[in-house]
């Protein structure tokens, strides 16, 4: 029972922080259907990016689905901030945590999507024990920390591997690709198995990101459709 219609998913990560407002709005009235919040701490990854501070100003200048994307260690510490900023689904990482049922439990206690997300070198494999505990599964086509990095191709196979798993098990649970998604990737993406396709650089440095992000989802849904 898989959903037969993709989403796209833009990255804050690659807006012009100086005009957030003004670039929340142009992705929520160009189409977005969630809007991808990457969390850093500059541990879990080299990079620091923004908190729940920050989100939750977000919160109040737009409606969509707040998708985020926690990089940070021992996330089961901050998953009531992020609930309070306005979280409606929260990806932790494989590997950020030795908590990973425990976290991805809290999450769910508190009503809001859990996804899981594992890293380019992490395999699919991992994610067996979890499957009835998330909604969403992020396979990282980049290494975590960054944006603007090229897709990695191998993620084309990890696709095709977890939706195997995930068929099998007969749950609703989308696979979410994030990093390096343009319009000629997301065929690769999208034709393996993938659902919801982040895009930060791509779309925020687009000269119309609508058009862009039309772009991407005629790309995507044709792929789809020609499984
Ligand atoms: C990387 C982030 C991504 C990233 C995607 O750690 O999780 O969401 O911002 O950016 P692009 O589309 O620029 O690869
Ligand atoms: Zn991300």
């Amino acid at each position: 029972m898989k959903n037969t219609t993709v989403k796209i998913a833009p990255s804050l990560l690659a807006a012009d922080y100086k005009n957030l407002e003004k670039e929340i709005t142009k992705v929520n009235n160009g189409g977005a259907d969630m809007l991808h919040l990457d969390v850093m701490d500059g541990m879990f990854v080299k990079n620091i990016s923004f908190g729940a501070p920050l989100i939750k100003s977000v919160r109040e200048v737009c409606d969509i689905f707040f998708d985020v994307h926690l990089m940070i260690c021992d996330p089961i510490r901050y998953i009531d901030s992020f609930v309070d900023a306005g979280a409606d689904g929260i990806t932790i990482h494989y590997e950020s945590t030795s908590e990973v049922e425990a976290t991805l439990d809290k999450i769910r206690s508190c009503e809001k999507k859990a996804g899981l997300s594992i890293k380019p070198g992490t395999p699919v494999s991992v994610i067996t024990p979890y499957l009835n505990k998330i909604d969403m599964l992020l396979i990282m086509s980049v290494e975590p920390g960054f944006g603007g990095q090229k897709y990695i191709s191998a993620t084309n196979e990890k696709i095709k591997e977890a939706k195997a798993l995930i068929d099998n098990c007969g749950r609703n649970i989308e696979i979410e690709v994030d990093g390096g998604i343009n319009p000629d990737t997301i065929i690769e993406a999208s034709s393996a198995g993938a659902d919801i396709f982040v895009a930060g650089t791509a779309i925020f440095n687009a000269y119309d990101a609508a058009e862009y992000m039309n772009t991407l989802r005629v790309n995507a849904q044709k792929a789809r459709d020609n499984v």
